[in-house]
């Protein structure tokens, strides 16, 4: 009963902190200004230059401003991208004011549609972090009755020990919850940044939270 209150309070939680990230969706103008799709001038000045000093997220769209009549964006494989080869593209772009949603994590490969200024370096990489790597720790769910709740840093020892003798694992005193709120230490997790960093990192927490909500609202 309790815990499958907190697994529903958590995958409630969960949604939300998805719709939010999804809301911070950005559009990125490639090369950061509107006539950068084109021939790079120095090794300083190549797109793929700037897209390293740049994070790409999933859900972010991709924008490119360029004369229609002059060029075009291809997205290739890797090897087409090398060889500047858009004789079997992914997906071409010709219209001037192209959006490319980039919907995964990992590289996206794109060529100018013109082979010749491609050779010349008129290409562009981007690689997308996997949502993992967006989320080394928790960022406080909006709820929160206390940021203390979630703090991964607290050095109490774990709430999901089974051999826990009472039913309750989150606090002294189930029937005093605003306690919790007023300075009492949380229990939380310590912080795990090895091999299970995530689970521990964002789902113990969450399932923590989850159970503290649950138990305030029912
Ligand atoms: C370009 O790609 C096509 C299809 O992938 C392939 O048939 C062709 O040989 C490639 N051309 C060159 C020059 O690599
Ligand atoms: C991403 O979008 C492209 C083009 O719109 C589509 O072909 C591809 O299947 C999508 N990939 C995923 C993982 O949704």
């Amino acid at each position: 009963m309790d815990s499958s209150m907190a697994l529903f309070s958590s995958l409630i939680l969960m949604m939300l902190s998805l719709t939010f990230s999804e809301a911070n969706a950005r559009e990125i103008l490639v090369g950061g200004k509107v006539d950068a799709w084109k021939i790079p001038t120095s090794a300083a000045e190549t797109l793929n230059h700037w897209a390293e000093a740049t994070r790409f997220k999933i859900g972010d769209w991709l924008i490119w401003k360029y004369d229609p009549k002059q060029d075009s964006v291809v997205e290739v494989t890797k090897e087409n991208y090398d060889k500047c080869n858009t004789s079997n593209p992914i997906a071409e772009y010709k219209d001037g004011n192209s959006k490319v949603k980039l919907n995964r994590s990992g590289p996206f490969y794109f060529i100018s549609g013109a082979q010749w200024k491609c050779q010349k370096g008129e290409k562009l990489i981007v690689v997308v972090l996997s949502p993992n790597h967006n989320k080394p720790k928790p960022s406080p769910p909006p709820l929160a009755p206390s940021p203390s709740t979630v703090d991964p840093k607290a050095p109490t020892p774990s709430p999901v020990d089974p051999k826990a003798p009472t039913p309750s694992p989150v606090g002294p005193d189930p029937s005093a919850p605003t306690a919790m709120e007023v300075g009492a230490p949380a229990p939380a997790p310590v912080k795990n940044g090895g091999a299970g960093g995530w689970r521990n990192g964002v789902i113990t927490p969450l399932v923590v939270f989850g159970s503290l909500v649950g138990m305030a609202l029912f």
